[in-house]
């Protein structure tokens, strides 16, 4: 069960006001580049895809790589512009064993209810010596992310979220380290004014499990700080490498 229902109101928020432009993914790929050395045949699992930007973003980065999408979610995989997606979830892969030769897990570690049964089913189907790339804000780690600084409240959501080392200890036990550990700067907006604009309190986790006091109260701030700040929105979500 995920934290939120990701059923057609959440999807369409999301597929709405949480895919990167071509700049915000553009810092995403310099770090997938560090990390993956794809042939013609690769093949990448994008587990718990939703709508479909990543896999999207990887079959345009990397000809030629076969992406395989899967979600939990019906309407989120009914709104997935990825056309190979499959029903499952981070305990239940519908792939055959050692079938992938990557995978991304982008933003979805604090919707899995058991981090040990994700990580032997991730071990499952991925082939030896392959590695799981996981971009997540994660607990504890809320600074540079620019939305905590106008729904503060949210920070205690996102503190119960799994931290690395809750995601590296489950990893652990199938015999998984971690190669990287590292911050990546993405632009979320080109501007506050237009990140408040396109605002979908759905789209976000930790907006929704605030109070609807809090939520208000933080949206008058962020409408606040529209007023001076002309600057691009630049958060840093995590990115943690294991292999
Ligand atoms: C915040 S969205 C992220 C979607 C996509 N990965 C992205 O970054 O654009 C979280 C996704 O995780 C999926 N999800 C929820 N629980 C899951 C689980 N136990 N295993 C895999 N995916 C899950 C949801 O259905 C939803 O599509």
């Amino acid at each position: 069960m995920a934290r939120i229902a990701y059923d057609g109101r959440d999807a369409a928020a999301f597929e709405a006001s949480r895919h990167l432009s071509d700049h915000g993914l553009a810092a995403w790929r310099a770090a997938v580049d560090r990390h993956l050395s794809p042939g013609p045949c690769t093949r990448l699992l994008d587990l718990g895809a939703g709508t479909g930007m990543w896999a999207g973003a990887f079959t345009t980065w990397y000809p030629g790589m076969e992406v395989i999408a899967v979600d939990p979610s019906a309407a989120m995989r009914a709104r997935c512009s990825h056309p190979n997606v499959l029903a499952g979830d981070a305990a239940d892969i519908p792939l055959a064993d050692a079938h992938v030769d990557a995978v991304w897990v982008s933003t979805v570690i604090h919707h899995v209810p058991d981090l040990a049964a994700a990580a032997r089913e991730v071990r499952r189907v991925l082939r030896p010596g392959g590695r799981v790339l996981i971009r997540s804000a994660f607990a504890g780690r809320h600074e540079a992310i620019s939305l905590f600084r106008y729904f503060p409240e949210a920070v205690r959501v996102l503190d119960t979220f799994p931290s690395v080392a809750d995601v590296e200890a489950a990893f652990a036990t199938v015999g998984m380290a971690t190669v990287s550990f590292e911050p990546v700067p993405q632009v979320t907006s080109p501007s506050l004014r237009e990140l408040a604009a396109g605002l979908r309190r759905e789209a976000h986790t930790p907006l929704q499990l605030i109070t609807d006091d809090d939520y208000a109260a933080g949206l008058a701030r962020l409408h606040r700080a529209v007023e001076v700040a002309e600057a691009p929105v630049i958060d840093a979500l995590d990115l943690l490498v294991l292999r």
